[in-house]
């Protein structure tokens, strides 16, 4: 396809501003062999290492975008522990992580949530990763597509079709989250599938075409790569196999 692949790592809670600065480091050597015109490298550190990973890419040390792990879904003022889209924006950032499965989870961020934070985003001129996903119950049940689907049209819900060419959807399913269980590539086809069609119908296929839909859940370097050869998998959501330099760079140099 056209599409440029994306594969973005979330650091979720780890690594202290010192630690941070010693994975950017490292990735600005681990990252040398891969072509970054082909594939599109970002990482999402803790608001913490922001700032790190900015000075290293402002450096031409990083060919990488980044992005933070969460938005608020308001403009400013008095919202103690929030981070703005201009915040994140006035940092270099690309992307802003939405609706991640331990936010809805561990946050109660409910569906209305994230469509605000979804377009916090855009009216900050950053880029959402909106992550969707079924529980195992929903899978165990064949309910995961229509579950999934649910998902995506409440986070896009009043979008422009100008905005939803822009954004990014990350399927991720919540048993293969941490757990060392990757979907199939088949599993993931299915959904990523669904998930495009679903924007056909919710925009137009010309959305549809443009939109990157990644896959989360247990990527590696072992497994990235048949992950990838499927038709509808724009790149992947990696959790802790972000936190090596070098098993991150393999995963970005998958081709
Ligand atoms: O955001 C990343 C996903 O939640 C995947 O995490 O690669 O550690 O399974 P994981």
């Amino acid at each position: 396809s056209s599409r440029t692949p994306l594969m973005a790592g979330n650091w979720k809670m780890n690594l202290d501003w010192k630690q941070g600065l010693a994975l950017v480091e490292d990735l600005g050597d681990a990252l040398k062999d891969v072509d970054t015109d082909a594939v599109e490298v970002a990482v999402i550190p803790p608001f913490v290492d922001i700032r790190t990973v900015q000075t290293a890419v402002e450096a031409g040390k990083l060919p990488i975008a980044y992005g933070g792990q969460d938005i608020s879904e308001h403009e400013s003022g008095a919202y103690t522990g929030e981070t703005s889209g201009q915040m994140l924006a006035a940092l270099g950032a690309t992307y802003a992580l939405v609706g991640h499965s331990e936010r809805r989870q561990y946050h109660a961020e409910t569906e209305q949530i994230t469509n605000a934070k979804v377009k916090a985003a855009f009216a900050a001129g950053l880029v959402p990763i909106l992550c969707v996903g079924e529980p195992l119950e929903e899978r165990k049940a064949g309910k995961h597509v229509e579950y999934t689907l649910a998902q995506l049209e409440g986070g896009v819900e009043g979008l422009s079709a100008e905005d939803a060419a822009k954004i990014v959807i990350a399927y991720e399913p919540v048993w293969a989250i941490g757990t060392g269980e990757v979907a199939t590539p088949e599993d993931a086809q299915e959904v990523c599938a669904a998930i495009r069609e679903a924007l056909r119908g919710l925009f137009s296929p010309e959305v549809a075409d443009a939109v990157r839909v990644l896959y989360g859940g247990s990527v590696k370097s072992s497994n990235v790569a048949e992950i990838m050869g499927k038709e509808d998998v724009d790149g992947a959501l990696v959790g802790g196999a972000s936190l090596k330099a070098d098993e991150f760079a393999k995963i970005a140099g998958y081709q």
